[in-house]
């Protein structure tokens, strides 16, 4: 592959979200930007994004070309922009990627917690999206009754929601526990793991979303924290590689 070509730092600063391409030219110029601890004072200097790390007020900012990213979406924030009743989960979010437009890929409930994708990649979000795709979601499922064997056969041969006559179907069905329920579902309708569940006479008092393809939400990475995703990453989101290599 050849490599990208340098780009004007003013121009690389605008791409992350810093700011207005003038706003970024003069940060540079009031030598608040650093490349490789050096500060660099000309905006229009031509700079290598392969394996860039900016230094912008102090703070590292590494080149990202798109902003793929995982979060552990914590109770009780809204995964939209104009909420209802709960905070916003993109206050949790630094304005560099407020300001580059990344948006939630899919949503998770108020009172879901878990794994939320969010990029500024117009064509990842559609292709995460579409069931076309088969990627299997992954949600731990607290159940207000004991989970019976016949609810998950109803689940794994398809329960009819009330705004559709498609069935949905549950493509993976684990109880762990008397009230807890593994399962995985590849359609995003909406509110759909608490329907299908009432559906089949149980009720959802938890749900937490654990995986996407083979991407499961690495352990150490807290409620309301966020991790840019690697290549490597963004493959077992579409099922490539194995879960036993992450
Ligand atoms: N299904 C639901 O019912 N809620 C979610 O947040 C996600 C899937």
């Amino acid at each position: 592959m050849s490599k990208p070509k340098p780009i004007p730092l003013d121009k690389i600063l605008f791409s992350q979200g810093f700011g207005t391409r003038r706003h970024c030219a003069n940060l540079i110029m009031s030598e608040l930007v650093k490349i490789e601890g050096q500060v660099v004072d000309d905006p229009d200097m031509l700079i290598s994004i392969e394996n860039l790390q900016l230094e912008v007020e102090g703070e590292i900012w590494p080149f990202h070309e798109k902003a793929y990213i995982a979060f552990h979406k914590p109770m009780n924030y809204e995964c939209s922009h104009k909420t209802k009743h709960h905070p916003s989960v993109y206050n949790l979010f630094p304005s560099q990627l407020i300001e580059r437009g990344i948006q939630c890929v899919g949503r998770l409930d108020q009172d879901t917690t878990g794994l939320l994708l969010l990029s500024d990649d117009g064509q990842f979000i559609h292709q995460m999206t579409t069931p076309k795709k088969n990627i299997g979601k992954v949600y731990v499922i607290q159940t207000a009754e004991k989970i019976l064997a016949k609810q998950m056969e109803h689940l794994l041969n398809g329960v009819v929601l009330d705004d559709d006559p498609k069935p949905c179907f549950a493509t993976k069905c684990e109880q762990t526990a008397d009230n807890v329920l593994e399962m995985t579902i590849v359609e995003g309708r909406y509110h759909q793991v608490k329907r299908m569940l009432a559906a089949v006479g149980n009720h959802v008092s938890g749900l937490h979303r654990q995986a996407i393809g083979h991407y499961v939400m690495p352990s150490n990475l807290m409620e309301g924290q966020w991790t840019w995703l690697n290549q490597n990453d963004r493959d077992h989101l579409y099922g490539r590689g194995t879960k036993d290599e992450k």
